[in-house]
Protein backbone atom coordinates (compact mmCIF):
# COMPACT_ATOMS: atom_id res chain seq x y z
CA UNK A 1 0.00 0.00 0.00
CA UNK A 2 1.15 3.49 -0.69
CA UNK A 3 0.47 6.95 0.78
CA UNK A 4 0.88 10.38 -0.47
CA UNK A 5 1.72 13.32 2.32
CA UNK A 6 2.40 16.73 2.63
CA UNK A 7 2.51 19.86 4.87
CA UNK A 8 -0.85 21.58 4.06
CA UNK A 9 -0.55 24.50 6.64
CA UNK A 10 0.76 23.86 10.13
CA UNK A 11 -1.35 24.15 12.92
CA UNK A 12 -0.08 23.85 16.39
CA UNK A 13 -2.44 21.31 18.09
CA UNK A 14 -3.19 18.95 20.90
CA UNK A 15 -2.77 15.34 20.20
CA UNK A 16 -3.88 12.71 22.89
CA UNK A 17 -1.46 9.70 22.88
CA UNK A 18 -2.80 6.30 22.62
CA UNK A 19 -1.62 3.09 24.46
CA UNK A 20 1.60 1.60 24.49
CA UNK A 21 2.27 -1.30 21.85
CA UNK A 22 5.17 -2.55 23.18
CA UNK A 23 3.27 -2.74 26.68
CA UNK A 24 -0.31 -4.15 25.24
CA UNK A 25 1.85 -6.89 22.95
CA UNK A 26 3.17 -8.64 26.07
CA UNK A 27 0.00 -7.98 28.56
CA UNK A 28 -1.89 -9.21 26.42
CA UNK A 29 -0.06 -12.51 25.62
CA UNK A 30 -0.13 -12.78 29.15
CA UNK A 31 -3.38 -13.28 29.40
CA UNK A 32 -3.63 -16.48 29.16
CA UNK A 33 -2.07 -17.18 32.47
CA UNK A 34 -4.96 -15.63 34.09
CA UNK A 35 -7.18 -17.83 36.00
CA UNK A 36 -10.05 -15.44 35.71
CA UNK A 37 -11.75 -13.42 32.93
CA UNK A 38 -9.87 -9.58 32.48
CA UNK A 39 -10.24 -6.52 30.92
CA UNK A 40 -7.58 -4.61 29.63
CA UNK A 41 -8.35 -0.48 29.11
CA UNK A 42 -6.40 2.09 26.92
CA UNK A 43 -5.22 -0.78 24.72
CA UNK A 44 -4.43 0.81 20.70
CA UNK A 45 -6.07 -0.12 17.79
CA UNK A 46 -3.21 -1.06 15.47
CA UNK A 47 -2.41 -3.47 13.39
CA UNK A 48 0.26 -5.58 15.58
CA UNK A 49 -2.39 -5.65 18.36
CA UNK A 50 -5.52 -7.06 15.90
CA UNK A 51 -3.11 -9.67 14.99
CA UNK A 52 -1.72 -10.48 18.53
CA UNK A 53 -5.86 -10.94 19.06
CA UNK A 54 -6.37 -12.99 15.81
CA UNK A 55 -3.48 -15.46 16.93
CA UNK A 56 -5.11 -16.03 20.19
CA UNK A 57 -8.80 -16.38 19.36
CA UNK A 58 -7.16 -18.71 16.69
CA UNK A 59 -5.95 -20.67 20.13
CA UNK A 60 -9.14 -21.03 21.28
CA UNK A 61 -9.42 -17.81 23.85
CA UNK A 62 -12.49 -15.33 23.86
CA UNK A 63 -11.41 -11.96 23.62
CA UNK A 64 -13.52 -8.94 22.80
CA UNK A 65 -12.32 -6.06 21.23
CA UNK A 66 -14.26 -2.44 21.28
CA UNK A 67 -13.32 1.45 21.71
CA UNK A 68 -9.93 0.69 23.34
CA UNK A 69 -11.60 -2.29 25.76
CA UNK A 70 -10.26 -5.53 25.47
CA UNK A 71 -12.03 -8.09 27.76
CA UNK A 72 -10.52 -11.39 28.04
CA UNK A 73 -11.89 -14.87 28.76
CA UNK A 74 -8.59 -17.05 28.73
CA UNK A 75 -8.97 -21.12 27.97
CA UNK A 76 -5.97 -23.35 28.59
CA UNK A 77 -4.23 -23.73 25.48
CA UNK A 78 -4.34 -27.57 24.62
CA UNK A 79 -2.45 -27.26 21.75
CA UNK A 80 1.09 -28.64 20.93
CA UNK A 81 1.46 -27.20 17.68
CA UNK A 82 1.46 -23.04 16.99
CA UNK A 83 2.15 -22.92 13.23
CA UNK A 84 -0.48 -20.03 12.93
CA UNK A 85 1.19 -17.91 10.07
CA UNK A 86 0.52 -14.49 11.89
CA UNK A 87 2.86 -15.44 14.46
CA UNK A 88 5.81 -15.15 11.65
CA UNK A 89 4.15 -11.92 10.96
CA UNK A 90 4.51 -10.27 14.21
CA UNK A 91 7.72 -9.81 16.51
CA UNK A 92 5.69 -9.56 19.85
CA UNK A 93 3.59 -12.95 19.28
CA UNK A 94 7.10 -14.69 21.10
CA UNK A 95 5.53 -13.52 24.11
CA UNK A 96 3.23 -16.60 23.49
CA UNK A 97 6.12 -18.46 24.45
CA UNK A 98 6.77 -17.16 27.77
CA UNK A 99 3.21 -17.19 28.62
CA UNK A 100 2.68 -21.10 27.56
CA UNK A 101 5.81 -22.10 29.39
CA UNK A 102 4.19 -19.86 32.45
CA UNK A 103 0.93 -22.19 32.21
CA UNK A 104 1.83 -25.37 32.08
CA UNK A 105 3.26 -27.47 34.66
CA UNK A 106 4.76 -30.07 31.62
CA UNK A 107 5.80 -28.15 28.47
CA UNK A 108 5.42 -30.18 24.82
CA UNK A 109 4.74 -28.06 22.17
CA UNK A 110 6.23 -26.42 18.90
CA UNK A 111 6.18 -22.60 17.73
CA UNK A 112 6.82 -21.24 14.33
CA UNK A 113 9.66 -18.56 14.57
CA UNK A 114 8.14 -14.97 15.48
CA UNK A 115 8.44 -12.18 12.47
CA UNK A 116 8.18 -8.55 12.96
CA UNK A 117 10.43 -5.66 11.25
CA UNK A 118 13.57 -6.73 9.82
CA UNK A 119 15.96 -4.31 12.07
CA UNK A 120 19.31 -6.45 10.93
CA UNK A 121 19.81 -9.41 12.68
CA UNK A 122 17.29 -10.51 14.99
CA UNK A 123 17.64 -13.46 17.08
CA UNK A 124 16.16 -15.31 20.19
CA UNK A 125 19.55 -16.86 21.54
CA UNK A 126 18.95 -15.13 24.88
CA UNK A 127 15.36 -16.13 24.55
CA UNK A 128 16.33 -19.57 24.52
CA UNK A 129 19.34 -19.60 26.69
CA UNK A 130 17.37 -18.69 29.65
CA UNK A 131 14.52 -21.07 29.09
CA UNK A 132 17.22 -23.60 28.92
CA UNK A 133 18.53 -22.49 32.18
CA UNK A 134 15.30 -22.82 33.41
CA UNK A 135 15.00 -26.68 32.71
CA UNK A 136 13.61 -26.72 29.21
CA UNK A 137 14.79 -29.00 26.40
CA UNK A 138 14.94 -26.33 23.72
CA UNK A 139 15.09 -28.14 19.88
CA UNK A 140 15.95 -25.26 17.03
CA UNK A 141 14.99 -26.25 13.82
CA UNK A 142 14.76 -24.12 10.99
CA UNK A 143 11.26 -23.12 10.87
CA UNK A 144 10.36 -24.08 14.22
CA UNK A 145 11.10 -24.18 18.15
CA UNK A 146 10.75 -27.28 20.11
CA UNK A 147 9.90 -26.69 24.10
CA UNK A 148 9.70 -29.84 26.15
CA UNK A 149 10.23 -30.58 29.61
CA UNK A 150 9.06 -28.96 33.37
CA UNK A 151 10.66 -25.38 34.30
CA UNK A 152 12.44 -24.95 37.53
CA UNK A 153 13.27 -21.47 39.67
CA UNK A 154 16.59 -20.14 38.81
CA UNK A 155 18.73 -17.14 38.95
CA UNK A 156 19.49 -15.46 35.67
CA UNK A 157 22.29 -13.50 35.07
CA UNK A 158 21.40 -11.42 31.67
CA UNK A 159 24.67 -10.88 29.26
CA UNK A 160 22.43 -8.03 27.96
CA UNK A 161 18.97 -6.41 29.54
CA UNK A 162 17.14 -7.49 26.29
CA UNK A 163 13.70 -6.41 26.74
CA UNK A 164 12.05 -9.84 25.12
CA UNK A 165 14.26 -12.04 27.48
CA UNK A 166 13.06 -10.16 30.83
CA UNK A 167 9.55 -10.07 29.53
CA UNK A 168 9.81 -13.84 28.66
CA UNK A 169 11.54 -14.85 31.90
CA UNK A 170 8.97 -13.31 33.83
CA UNK A 171 5.97 -14.69 31.95
CA UNK A 172 7.41 -18.35 32.45
CA UNK A 173 8.09 -17.90 35.92
CA UNK A 174 5.10 -15.75 37.03
CA UNK A 175 2.90 -18.86 38.28
CA UNK A 176 6.53 -21.00 39.14
CA UNK A 177 6.82 -22.29 42.91
CA UNK A 178 9.81 -20.42 44.02
CA UNK A 179 11.98 -17.74 43.57
CA UNK A 180 13.19 -16.71 40.25
CA UNK A 181 15.61 -13.81 39.79
CA UNK A 182 16.80 -11.82 37.27
CA UNK A 183 20.16 -9.88 37.06
CA UNK A 184 21.11 -7.43 34.47
CA UNK A 185 17.10 -7.39 33.76
CA UNK A 186 15.41 -4.51 30.93
CA UNK A 187 13.85 -2.10 32.83
CA UNK A 188 11.66 -0.59 29.99
CA UNK A 189 8.27 1.57 30.95
CA UNK A 190 6.79 -1.68 29.39
CA UNK A 191 8.43 -4.09 31.22
CA UNK A 192 7.27 -1.72 34.38
CA UNK A 193 3.60 -2.12 33.32
CA UNK A 194 3.73 -5.37 32.17
CA UNK A 195 4.79 -6.24 36.06
CA UNK A 196 2.07 -3.77 37.81
CA UNK A 197 -0.57 -5.91 35.79
CA UNK A 198 0.62 -9.25 36.88
CA UNK A 199 0.56 -7.75 40.01
CA UNK A 200 -2.91 -6.16 40.08
CA UNK A 201 -3.66 -10.25 39.31
CA UNK A 202 -1.91 -11.57 42.62
CA UNK A 203 1.95 -12.02 41.40
CA UNK A 204 4.40 -11.13 43.41
CA UNK A 205 7.05 -9.31 41.69
CA UNK A 206 9.50 -7.18 43.06
CA UNK A 207 12.56 -4.69 41.30
CA UNK A 208 15.40 -3.59 43.07
CA UNK A 209 17.86 -2.17 41.05
CA UNK A 210 18.76 -3.84 38.07
CA UNK A 211 17.11 -6.85 39.36
CA UNK A 212 13.51 -8.62 38.71
CA UNK A 213 12.57 -10.84 42.15
CA UNK A 214 10.10 -13.13 41.08
CA UNK A 215 7.92 -14.79 43.92
CA UNK A 216 5.54 -17.52 41.90
CA UNK A 217 1.71 -17.54 42.85
CA UNK A 218 -0.19 -20.83 41.96
CA UNK A 219 -3.33 -18.44 41.47
CA UNK A 220 -3.83 -15.11 39.01
CA UNK A 221 -7.62 -13.68 39.89
CA UNK A 222 -9.58 -11.05 37.14
CA UNK A 223 -8.23 -7.33 36.67
CA UNK A 224 -9.55 -4.30 35.29
CA UNK A 225 -6.20 -2.52 34.09
CA UNK A 226 -4.99 0.25 32.19
CA UNK A 227 -1.69 -0.09 29.97
CA UNK A 228 0.45 3.30 30.15
CA UNK A 229 0.61 5.54 26.96
CA UNK A 230 3.06 4.53 23.98
CA UNK A 231 6.16 7.01 24.97
CA UNK A 232 7.62 6.60 21.00
CA UNK A 233 4.36 7.54 19.77
CA UNK A 234 4.38 10.46 22.02
CA UNK A 235 8.04 11.08 21.27
CA UNK A 236 7.34 10.86 17.28
CA UNK A 237 4.92 13.88 17.93
CA UNK A 238 7.27 16.41 20.21
CA UNK A 239 10.09 15.63 17.31
CA UNK A 240 7.55 16.30 14.54
CA UNK A 241 6.64 19.38 16.89
CA UNK A 242 10.20 20.29 17.00
CA UNK A 243 10.38 20.52 13.00
CA UNK A 244 7.37 22.48 12.75
CA UNK A 245 5.80 24.93 15.11
CA UNK A 246 5.72 23.08 18.14
CA UNK A 247 2.63 20.80 19.26
CA UNK A 248 1.19 19.45 22.75
CA UNK A 249 1.28 16.32 23.38
CA UNK A 250 -1.60 15.25 26.76
CA UNK A 251 -1.97 11.75 28.28
CA UNK A 252 1.59 10.84 28.47
CA UNK A 253 3.96 10.65 31.34
CA UNK A 254 6.58 13.05 31.01
CA UNK A 255 9.12 10.79 33.03
CA UNK A 256 8.94 8.02 30.11
CA UNK A 257 10.38 10.41 27.56
CA UNK A 258 12.61 11.90 29.64
CA UNK A 259 16.05 11.13 27.62
CA UNK A 260 14.09 12.64 24.73
CA UNK A 261 13.25 15.78 26.78
CA UNK A 262 16.70 16.09 27.72
CA UNK A 263 18.40 16.09 24.30
CA UNK A 264 15.50 18.50 22.55
CA UNK A 265 16.18 20.96 25.70
CA UNK A 266 19.98 20.63 25.61
CA UNK A 267 19.61 22.00 21.36
CA UNK A 268 17.77 24.73 22.35
CA UNK A 269 13.84 23.51 22.06
CA UNK A 270 11.80 25.24 24.40
CA UNK A 271 9.51 22.73 26.57
CA UNK A 272 6.94 22.80 29.55
CA UNK A 273 5.42 19.94 30.77
CA UNK A 274 2.69 18.78 33.45
CA UNK A 275 2.51 15.37 35.10
CA UNK A 276 0.53 14.27 31.60
CA UNK A 277 1.68 16.77 29.39
CA UNK A 278 4.35 17.90 27.49
CA UNK A 279 4.21 21.68 25.02
CA UNK A 280 7.22 22.05 22.35
CA UNK A 281 7.15 26.06 21.79
CA UNK A 282 7.86 28.09 18.55
CA UNK A 283 11.04 27.02 17.68
CA UNK A 284 14.15 28.71 18.23
CA UNK A 285 18.08 28.03 16.01
CA UNK A 286 18.44 24.42 16.91
CA UNK A 287 22.07 23.40 17.89
CA UNK A 288 23.74 19.75 16.31
CA UNK A 289 24.30 17.21 18.81
CA UNK A 290 25.70 13.51 19.64
CA UNK A 291 23.61 11.13 20.33
CA UNK A 292 24.68 7.51 21.58
CA UNK A 293 21.67 5.20 21.88
CA UNK A 294 21.45 2.56 24.75
CA UNK A 295 19.04 0.74 26.85
CA UNK A 296 16.08 2.63 28.80
CA UNK A 297 16.75 4.90 31.00
CA UNK A 298 19.36 6.28 27.85
CA UNK A 299 17.65 7.05 24.47
CA UNK A 300 15.07 4.82 23.03
CA UNK A 301 16.46 3.02 19.70
CA UNK A 302 12.75 3.15 18.09
CA UNK A 303 13.17 7.26 18.14
CA UNK A 304 16.54 6.91 16.56
CA UNK A 305 15.43 7.53 12.46
CA UNK A 306 12.90 10.16 13.65
CA UNK A 307 15.53 12.23 15.50
CA UNK A 308 17.72 11.98 12.31
CA UNK A 309 14.93 13.35 10.43
CA UNK A 310 15.57 16.56 13.48
CA UNK A 311 19.04 16.13 12.84
CA UNK A 312 18.78 17.45 8.81
CA UNK A 313 16.90 20.59 9.76
CA UNK A 314 19.88 21.41 12.17
CA UNK A 315 22.51 23.21 11.02
CA UNK A 316 25.70 21.70 11.36
CA UNK A 317 26.90 17.71 11.69
CA UNK A 318 24.97 15.85 14.36
CA UNK A 319 26.00 11.65 14.99
CA UNK A 320 23.52 9.42 15.93
CA UNK A 321 25.11 5.92 17.33
CA UNK A 322 22.49 3.03 18.21
CA UNK A 323 23.76 0.71 20.52
CA UNK A 324 20.56 -1.03 20.54
CA UNK A 325 20.05 -1.92 17.26
CA UNK A 326 23.60 -1.54 15.61
CA UNK A 327 22.04 -1.67 11.64
CA UNK A 328 18.85 -0.03 11.88
CA UNK A 329 19.62 1.74 8.80
CA UNK A 330 17.17 1.61 6.54
CA UNK A 331 15.89 5.22 6.87
CA UNK A 332 19.32 6.54 5.37
CA UNK A 333 19.21 5.87 1.47
CA UNK A 334 15.40 7.04 1.86
CA UNK A 335 16.19 9.74 3.16
CA UNK A 336 18.88 10.69 0.96
CA UNK A 337 16.80 10.35 -1.77
CA UNK A 338 14.69 13.34 -0.30
CA UNK A 339 17.91 15.62 -0.60
CA UNK A 340 19.31 14.90 3.17
CA UNK A 341 23.17 14.60 3.70
CA UNK A 342 23.34 11.42 5.88
CA UNK A 343 26.52 8.77 6.07
CA UNK A 344 27.10 5.93 8.28
CA UNK A 345 30.67 4.18 9.04
CA UNK A 346 31.39 1.84 11.56
CA UNK A 347 27.66 2.32 13.49
CA UNK A 348 28.23 6.29 13.41
CA UNK A 349 25.38 7.94 11.57
CA UNK A 350 26.75 11.53 10.53
CA UNK A 351 23.70 14.06 9.40
CA UNK A 352 24.50 17.19 7.69
CA UNK A 353 22.01 20.05 7.56
CA UNK A 354 19.96 21.86 6.81
CA UNK A 355 18.67 19.87 3.70
CA UNK A 356 15.77 21.22 2.03
CA UNK A 357 13.26 18.27 1.71
CA UNK A 358 12.34 16.95 -2.13
CA UNK A 359 9.28 15.59 -2.25
CA UNK A 360 10.13 11.89 -3.74
CA UNK A 361 8.79 8.28 -3.92
CA UNK A 362 10.17 6.57 -1.25
CA UNK A 363 10.06 3.01 0.46
CA UNK A 364 9.79 2.38 4.26
CA UNK A 365 11.31 -1.00 5.59
CA UNK A 366 9.97 -1.12 9.06
CA UNK A 367 7.54 0.99 11.31
CA UNK A 368 9.90 3.33 12.68
CA UNK A 369 11.60 3.75 9.15
CA UNK A 370 7.91 4.62 7.84
CA UNK A 371 7.65 7.31 10.32
CA UNK A 372 10.81 9.29 9.84
CA UNK A 373 9.72 9.41 6.33
CA UNK A 374 6.30 10.72 7.68
CA UNK A 375 8.36 13.59 9.55
CA UNK A 376 10.46 14.31 6.74
CA UNK A 377 7.69 14.34 3.80
CA UNK A 378 5.75 16.45 6.28
CA UNK A 379 8.40 19.24 5.39
CA UNK A 380 7.37 20.07 1.80
CA UNK A 381 4.29 21.27 0.82
CA UNK A 382 4.16 19.03 -2.30
CA UNK A 383 2.94 15.22 -2.07
CA UNK A 384 5.80 12.34 -1.03
CA UNK A 385 5.01 8.84 -2.12
CA UNK A 386 6.05 6.30 0.40
CA UNK A 387 5.77 3.13 -0.44
CA UNK A 388 4.87 0.04 2.17
CA UNK A 389 2.94 2.51 4.44
CA UNK A 390 1.23 -0.83 5.86
CA UNK A 391 4.13 -0.46 8.44
CA UNK A 392 2.93 2.59 10.11
CA UNK A 393 -0.75 1.13 11.26
CA UNK A 394 1.33 -1.46 12.52
CA UNK A 395 2.09 0.50 15.47
CA UNK A 396 0.31 4.45 15.15
CA UNK A 397 -3.08 4.48 16.06
CA UNK A 398 -4.96 7.06 14.21
CA UNK A 399 -2.23 8.73 12.82
CA UNK A 400 -4.09 9.87 9.39
CA UNK A 401 -6.39 12.09 11.70
CA UNK A 402 -3.97 12.63 13.70
CA UNK A 403 -1.58 14.16 11.05
CA UNK A 404 -4.56 16.38 9.88
CA UNK A 405 -5.01 17.90 12.71
CA UNK A 406 -1.65 19.25 12.58
CA UNK A 407 -2.69 20.38 8.98
CA UNK A 408 -0.52 17.62 7.13
CA UNK A 409 -1.88 15.81 4.46
CA UNK A 410 -2.32 11.51 4.49
CA UNK A 411 -3.83 10.01 1.51
CA UNK A 412 -4.17 6.25 1.33
N1 LIG B 1 19.12 -9.68 20.92
C1 LIG B 1 19.85 -10.81 20.66
N2 LIG B 1 19.32 -12.02 21.00
C2 LIG B 1 18.11 -12.14 21.58
C3 LIG B 1 17.33 -10.97 21.85
C4 LIG B 1 17.88 -9.75 21.50
O1 LIG B 1 20.97 -10.74 20.14
O2 LIG B 1 17.69 -13.27 21.88
C5 LIG B 1 19.67 -8.35 20.55
C6 LIG B 1 18.80 -7.68 19.50
O3 LIG B 1 19.12 -8.12 18.20
C7 LIG B 1 19.12 -6.22 19.73
C8 LIG B 1 19.30 -6.15 21.25
O4 LIG B 1 19.60 -7.48 21.67
O5 LIG B 1 20.30 -5.88 19.08
C9 LIG B 1 18.09 -5.63 22.00
O6 LIG B 1 16.96 -6.46 21.80
P1 LIG B 1 15.79 -6.55 22.87
O7 LIG B 1 15.59 -7.97 23.20
O8 LIG B 1 16.04 -5.59 24.00
O9 LIG B 1 14.55 -6.01 22.04
P2 LIG B 1 13.26 -6.78 21.56
O10 LIG B 1 12.59 -7.41 22.71
O11 LIG B 1 13.57 -7.60 20.37
C10 LIG B 1 11.71 -4.70 21.97
C11 LIG B 1 10.69 -3.94 21.16
C12 LIG B 1 11.40 -3.15 20.07
C13 LIG B 1 12.41 -2.20 20.72
C14 LIG B 1 13.39 -3.00 21.61
C15 LIG B 1 14.36 -2.13 22.38
C16 LIG B 1 8.67 -5.26 21.18
C17 LIG B 1 7.77 -6.20 20.46
N3 LIG B 1 9.77 -4.88 20.54
O12 LIG B 1 12.37 -5.58 21.04
O13 LIG B 1 10.39 -2.37 19.43
O14 LIG B 1 13.15 -1.53 19.71
O15 LIG B 1 12.63 -3.78 22.58
O16 LIG B 1 13.69 -1.20 23.17
O17 LIG B 1 8.39 -4.84 22.30
C18 LIG B 1 9.37 -1.19 17.64
O18 LIG B 1 8.43 -0.95 18.40
O19 LIG B 1 9.50 -0.64 16.50
C19 LIG B 1 10.41 -2.13 18.07
C20 LIG B 1 11.28 -2.66 17.23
Amino acid sequence: MKAKIKLNKYKNNIISISGSKNSSLPIIAASILCDEYLTLNNIPNIKDVTLLIDILRNLGQTLIFKNNTLTIYPHKITTNTLFDSNISKLRGSYYLIGSIIGSNKECDFSIIYPGGCTLGSRPINFHINAFRKMGLLVNTKKEKIHFEGNIHPTIHDLDYPSVGTTINIILASVKLEGITIINNCALEPEIIDLINFLNSMGANISISNHTIIINGVNYLHSTNYTVSSDRIEAGTFLILGALHNGITIKNINPNDIYSLINLLRSINVDISMTNNSVTIHKNKELKPFNLVISPYPGFPTDLGPLICVLATQINGTSTIKDTVYKTRNSHIKELNKMNCLISCNKSIISIEGISKIKNKTIKAYDLRCCASLILAASLNNKFTTIKNIDYIFRGYENIKDKLNSLGIDFIV
